[in-house]
């Protein structure tokens, strides 16, 4: 079922936990691939009512983004939805959300704004007020569907951690549930934005797990030095990658590392033509 009101929504809420169902929570953007089909799977198999919502959230994307132009497909995102077992979906209008007039400014709104040490670095200092957006947003989420778990993707680990570190520093009552990077067969992670990539463009994407993987082979193999592992990847890289960062942090507290260990993971972003991809994997 479709909803697009908070307050429809939340009476459904409502009676679950009148009944005592333990309730999940997937957020998404929509254009939905495998990639949030196994937060999806999960989420049904681990709840008694799952909640999918589809947001292209406004407040999120930085001027000269994608927002706009970012793949919008409620009608088959319902249905693969309702072919997973998942109970709503909701899709919110942003005027639902935001409301009224609401203007893209933090003048207008109040936001929840993550540690500055965790948003200065990987992707949020090219998308400078992205978590922002992002944790405003899914805390909104939080306080309308009040679910007992909600799933995210280690393919945002970013997101993911600053996710967790909100959860924790504010209270809120909900478990987030990590799920695994899904991969195409050739390596590349599934995203949404991979829709933006031609043929050729896809094969270049492939660099982003080949340096990754090859890291993770080096570092199996004895190299723990984070100098020397990084520059095992520039044989990969030619005049079609625009790498942004290659980075080997701690995966919990985002700090940098010299010398790779089982808690550090290596982020990658690279652009080909307008599309930024990311990627990452822990070594371990
Ligand atoms: P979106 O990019 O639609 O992703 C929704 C969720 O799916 C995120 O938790 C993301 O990490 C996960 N995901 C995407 N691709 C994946 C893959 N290949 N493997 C595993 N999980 C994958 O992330 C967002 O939306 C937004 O920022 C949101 C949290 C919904 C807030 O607006």
């Amino acid at each position: 079922m479709i909803v697009l009101q908070i307050e429809k929504l939340k009476e459904q809420i409502k009676n679950w936990k009148k009944e005592g169902l333990t309730v999940g929570l997937v957020p998404t953007m929509g254009a939905l691939h495998a990639g949030h089909k196994s937060l999806i799977d999960k989420s049904v198999e681990k709840c008694d009512r799952t909640v999918v919502s589809v947001f292209v959230n406004p407040i999120q994307f930085c001027p000269g983004e994608d927002l706009d132009k970012y793949p919008r497909t409620l009608e088959a995102d319902s249905e693969l939805c309702k072919n997973a077992g998942v109970d709503i979906v909701f899709a919110p209008s942003p005027k639902e959300m935001y409301g009224e007039g609401y203007i893209l400014s933090n003048d207008f709104l109040t936001y929840v704004i993550p540690p500055y040490f965790y948003v200065n670095k990987l992707c949020g200092k090219s998308r400078v007020g992205h978590f922002d957006g992002v944790c405003t947003v899914v805390n909104k989420l939080f306080n309308i569907v009040q679910p007992d778990y909600a799933f995210f993707g280690e393919k945002d680990a970013q997101q993911l951690i600053i996710i967790k570190k909100m959860v924790k520093d504010l209270n809120i009552p909900v478990e987030i549930v990590p799920c695994p990077i899904v991969r195409e067969q050739s390596g590349l992670a599934l995203s949404s934005r991979n829709k933006y990539l031609s043929s050729e463009q896809k094969e270049q994407a492939l660099v982003l797990s080949k340096i990754l993987f090859n890291i993770k082979t080096c570092y199996d193999n004895g190299i723990k030095d984070v100098e020397a592992l990084k520059d095992t990847a520039f044989s990969f890289l030619n005049e079609h990658h625009d790498l942004e960062y290659l980075e080997f942090r701690d995966e919990n507290t985002l700090e940098e590392k010299t010398t790779a260990d089982n808690n550090t993971r290596v982020f990658i972003a690279v652009k080909i033509g307008d599309v930024r991809l990311i990627d990452n994997i822990l070594l371990k």
